[in-house]
């Protein structure tokens, strides 16, 4: 039986096209283009289309979060620092109604005391943190098993 072809959008927040050369220390090394570049691929290799984009505005976020809503059948977020106070992406989320899973490259829990709360969270089916970039490719793998046990 052939694989419904599922749709996934991928949204970066603030900060996150300077991944590689952003302390490396903390989030690594890999380029987010290397990021979407194997998202886009594995994607393909399970069935699905996957697009990726990227914004330092919230704004921006919410309006892709809109605009691919009839396209997108689940959603992978990496909001940046957005996700500590970006209570209109929650409400985007929340809106548009489709299993997104939040994805953090460091362990938010063990940084600073203000990252440790997402505002994000409570509109995702779940939450990845301190996997570095495989934590997008687990996103991947979940929000595709969500969306094909529907
Ligand atoms: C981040 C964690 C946030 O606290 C931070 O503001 C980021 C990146 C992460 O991927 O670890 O920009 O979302």
């Amino acid at each position: 039986m052939t694989k419904k072809q599922l749709h996934i959008l991928v949204l970066h927040g603030p900060n996150l096209n300077l991944l590689g050369e952003r302390e490396p220390d903390i989030y690594g090394k890999t380029t987010l283009e290397e990021i979407n570049t194997e998202l886009v691929q594995t994607g393909k290799d399970q069935g699905a289309e996957v697009k990726c984009f990227q914004s330092n505005h919230e704004g921006q976020l919410v309006d892709w979060l809109h605009e691919y809503r009839s396209w997108a059948d689940g959603v992978i977020i990496n909001p940046g620092a957005l996700t500590h106070y970006g209570l209109s992406l929650h409400d985007a989320i929340t809106a548009v109604a489709k299993p997104a899973i939040e994805v953090h490259l460091s362990n938010i829990y063990e940084r600073e005391v203000w990252r440790r709360k997402s505002v994000i969270a409570a509109a995702c089916k779940g939450v990845i943190a301190g996997l570095g970039p495989d934590g997008y490719f687990k996103a991947l793998k979940q929000v595709l098993k969500i969306l094909r046990s529907d």
